[in-house]
């Protein structure tokens, strides 16, 4: 279902206009953002980490929690929307704001303890390869990845019961959790993540529309 949105200026113009926070980056409800933040933060433990990367951090609704809960981690976050940043920028956050993609991430080779990517895949149109590709590449050996994205085999889809967004790109989470095996990552867990409750709730795979790939990247 790719399309050839301009999802620089989506973002962009989502941003500037759009006065509900979760709605400046598209979200449906504030549910619907910060469940996958929640269920990152259940499962991953960042205590003891030096470093973190999040990817397509729009206006840094995560980074805001985890500043609060890692006070003494270091975040670095881009986005390709300059207007998603300056609203991210409001914030006032210990947070190193950059424009960047996920297809050409502006940091060295294993610079992070954790790269997390929240509801990104389902706005892009590259190649999917070329953004795993990218971010195992600046991941330590050992460091964690963690990614929420929409399922194209959700039940739901399957019985008819909800239509797919035309707008978004679908994944099939098996799929995904091989290419990251072959970029050298150990898949963790996968789960459905159902964003109807702010705290997250991990469902097995395809029972919600939203899941999420957690991984750490190997000694080569
Ligand atoms: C649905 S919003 C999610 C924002 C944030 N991660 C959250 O969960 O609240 C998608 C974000 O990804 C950004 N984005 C889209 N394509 C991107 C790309 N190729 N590289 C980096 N960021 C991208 C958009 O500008 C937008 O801020």
């Amino acid at each position: 279902m790719t399309d050839d949105t301009n999802w620089k200026e989506y973002f962009d113009n989502l941003a500037e206009n759009e006065v509900i926070e979760h709605k400046k980056v598209g979200w449906g409800s504030n549910e619907s953002m910060y469940s996958r933040f929640y269920t990152a933060l259940k499962l991953l433990s960042l205590k003891g980490k030096e470093c973190l990367l999040d990817i397509g951090c729009g206006t840094a609704a995560f980074e805001e929690l985890v500043v609060v809960k890692y006070p003494a981690l270091e975040i670095h976050a881009i986005d390709i929307s300059g207007k998603e940043l300056h609203v991210a920028r409001r914030r006032n956050l210990l947070v190193n704001f950059k424009i960047g993609s996920i297809i050409d991430i502006p940091y060295p080779d294993s610079f992070f303890n954790c790269v997390t990517c929240f509801g990104v895949l389902q706005n892009f149109n590259g190649s999917l390869a070329l953004a795993i590709t990218e971010m195992v590449r600046v991941l330590k050996v050992k460091g964690d990845i963690f990614i929420t994205t929409m399922d194209n085999d959700y039940v739901g889809f399957k019985s008819g019961e909800r239509k797919p967004n035309p707008m978004n790109t679908y994944y099939v989470p098996e799929e995904l959790n091989e290419l990251l095996e072959s970029k050298n990552i150990t898949v963790v867990k996968m789960g459905a993540i159902s964003s109807q409750k702010l705290e997250g709730l991990i469902l097995p795979l395809h029972q919600w529309h939203t899941f999420y790939v957690w991984g750490q990247k190997n000694i080569q």
